[in-house]
């Protein structure tokens, strides 16, 4: 039997649009984009540049307003929140990562991880025991009280997926979250980034590159600000991925 916690819808949206104004020249960034995410995938979303990949992922983050549509998050049609309810929201239920890193420099991992808990109004003498775990989950608690401009990129790159998910959020954005890293750095964050997806964290990437969207159970390839696929990636027997409704895509 399926659990309930795979099944679950965390988003869904429905004919999603999203305009921008440059001049006199509107450009449909996203035209009519209808989507159900389950808590646990890892989500790849590719196409070409300026097909509105990023406009998506701000818009799923609530970073951009969408034109028009709507979007439901785990039931709630969060469009209708007041913009300090959204931001509340966000802060809560949701974690990004960008392609540079974006840590404070002059500041301990620690420090990085405790402002988004302080947003949050988190209690002082819980945040070390969350800090701590979410730097386990990426296997970086040795370096907790290290200053984070000492790190490595990947290492850098790893606090920033913690420090995304210190507050517990239901789902994980990552623009070109790789994009800086070399090949070795690369592999190993997309592998915290699987890990952290088969913990029950929800992760929606944008990527231009196939070895990381076939990485991810799934595809949602875009073009033009339209949705032109949504895929499963399909796995050897030996590396089931679960079932689910979309069709498949295969990776060779
Ligand atoms: N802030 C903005 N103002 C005007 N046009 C924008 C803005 N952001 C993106 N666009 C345009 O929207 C389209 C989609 O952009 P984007 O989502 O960044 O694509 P991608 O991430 O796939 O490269 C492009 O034509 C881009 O030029
Ligand atoms: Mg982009």
């Amino acid at each position: 039997m399926i659990s309930d916690m795979e099944t679950e819808i965390i988003i869904e949206t429905r004919e999603l649009g999203k305009d921008y104004h440059d001049g006199d020249r509107v450009i449909h960034a996203l035209r009519g984009v209808n989507l159900k995410i389950y808590r646990g995938e890892m989500v790849a979303i590719m196409g070409p540049s300026g097909s509105g990949k990023s406009t998506l992922l701000y818009v799923l983050g609530l970073l951009h307003p969408p034109t028009s549509g709507a979007y439901i998050f785990k039931g709630q049609n969060i469009l209708e929140f007041s913009k300090e309810e959204q931001a509340h929201f966000r802060n809560r239920e949701l974690g990004f990562v960008f392609q540079s890193c974006d840590l404070l420099a002059n500041s301990t991992v620690f420090e990085n991880l405790e402002l988004p808990l302080i947003y949050a109004e988190a209690d002082r003498n819980i945040r070390r025991g969350k800090i701590l775990r979410a730097l386990e989950r990426v296997g970086l608690s040795h370096r907790v009280d290290h200053w984070s401009n000492r790190l490595s990129g990947g290492e850098r790159q790893r606090a920033a997926i913690a420090r995304a998910l210190v507050n517990n959020p239901s789902l994980i954005l990552g623009d070109e979250p790789t994009g800086q890293l070399d090949q070795k750095n690369t592999d190993i964050v997309v592998e915290q980034l699987r890990n952290i997806a088969r913990q029950g964290f929800t992760v929606i990437l944008v990527t231009h590159e196939d070895e990381i969207g076939s990485a991810c159970d799934r595809i949602l390839r875009i073009r033009d600000g339209i949705l032109v696929s949504d895929g499963f990636v399909t796995r050897p027997v030996s590396s089931p991925v679960k079932a689910g409704p979309g069709s498949s895509v295969s990776i060779t």
